[in-house]
């Protein structure tokens, strides 16, 4: 399977073996399968923070559909599977009076991804709204309470081999105006960022600094190697303008800032995008 067109940056190979699970069972199936087979599987949300190698993925990937889609509702207790798009959270929020997901507007990507990299603004995160996660992990299910999940800066202690199926976020009841207030100071605070083919930020925020404006500073923005270009609008994001870059383009333009930030304020700035498949 092509995971090209399953990520936001339209770039990756291929997946040796690709799974779209539709419910629990056959989620079982699959990784007794792929357990009994020793095939190394990767979880795909959305493709919003993952940069894939051109050669692709050599194990499986699983995506969740069907049953991981459903939204169900306890007061203002949301039981969500990991497979709804963050949008459809926040709609669901205003037409219910919820409030407590706006912040995440924009973010491209599942609650089940966001959790895995606990996504958010500079202020807030998902661990702010999370209170516990349901995991498959060595053939058993398990639920996690939010203290168990090792939230951080923008990641969790959640690794590659567990699968998140379900998540419970705790919102308030609130008047639609003041949801759709909230939302619009958030929609604001994404007008400088860029439009296009992108995985998000590429580098973590160093503690109390912007990796964009360190970036930004060095005079790296507008660089283009390949079909990939430092956005001119805003350095922690690389865009793949063409629809025709490939991941060898960006890892170089990567590598790049790395050595260029650390150079000039000798700071090493840290990967927030995931990579899968070969990159040296
Ligand atoms: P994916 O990219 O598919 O996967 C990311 C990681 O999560 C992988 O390790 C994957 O294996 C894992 N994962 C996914 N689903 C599961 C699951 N069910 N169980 C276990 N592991 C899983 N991020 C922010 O934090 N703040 C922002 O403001 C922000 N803005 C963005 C703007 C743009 C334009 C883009 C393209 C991205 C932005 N991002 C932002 C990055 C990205 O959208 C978030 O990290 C998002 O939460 C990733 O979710 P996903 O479903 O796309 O995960
Ligand atoms: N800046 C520059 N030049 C740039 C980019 C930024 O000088 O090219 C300056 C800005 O002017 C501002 C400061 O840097 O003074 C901070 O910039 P911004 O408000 O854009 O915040 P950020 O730290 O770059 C963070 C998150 C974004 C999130 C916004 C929401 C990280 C790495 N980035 O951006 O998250 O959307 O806050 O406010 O945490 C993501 O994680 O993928 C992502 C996009």
């Amino acid at each position: 399977m092509e995971l090209k067109n399953l990520t936001t940056f339209h770039i990756g190979g291929r997946a040796k073996y690709f799974y779209e699970i539709k419910n629990i069972g056959e989620l079982i199936d699959c990784l007794s399968l792929l357990k009994k087979k020793k095939i190394k599987y990767y979880v795909l949300g959305n493709g919003s923070n993952l940069l894939i190698s051109d050669s692709g993925v050599k194990g499986a990937v699983i995506k969740l559909t069907g049953d991981f889609k459903k939204i169900m509702q306890k007061q203002n207790t949301l039981l969500v599977g990991s497979a709804v798009s963050v949008a459809k959270l926040i709609t669901y929020g205003v037409s219910h009076n919820l409030s407590g997901l706006e912040f995440l507007w924009g973010i491209p990507g599942t609650i089940g991804g966001a959790i895995k990299t606990n996504a958010g603004t500079r202020d807030k995160s998902v661990a702010k709204i999370v209170k516990e996660i349901k995991i498959w992990k060595n053939g058993r299910q398990k639920i996690l309470i939010k203290d168990e999940i090792g939230f951080s800066c923008r990641d969790s202690q959640i690794t590659d081999d567990v699968i998140i199926t379900e998540v419970k976020l705790a919102l308030q009841k609130r008047d639609e105006n003041v949801i759709n207030k909230n939302l619009k100071s958030y929609m604001l605070k994404r007008k400088h960022q860029p439009r296009g083919f992108s995985a998000g930020c590429i580098f973590r925020n160093p503690p109390g600094m912007s990796a964009g404006e360190l970036i930004d500073r060095a005079g790296l923005k507008g660089t283009e190697i390949g079909g990939a270009v430092i956005s001119p609008i805003h350095a922690n994001f690389i865009l793949n303008n063409t629809g025709k870059a490939k991941a060898r383009d960006v890892w170089k333009l990567i590598r790049l800032v790395g050595d260029t930030v650390k150079k000039i304020f000798n700071i090493r700035l840290e990967l927030e995008i995931k990579l899968w498949g070969d990159f040296k």
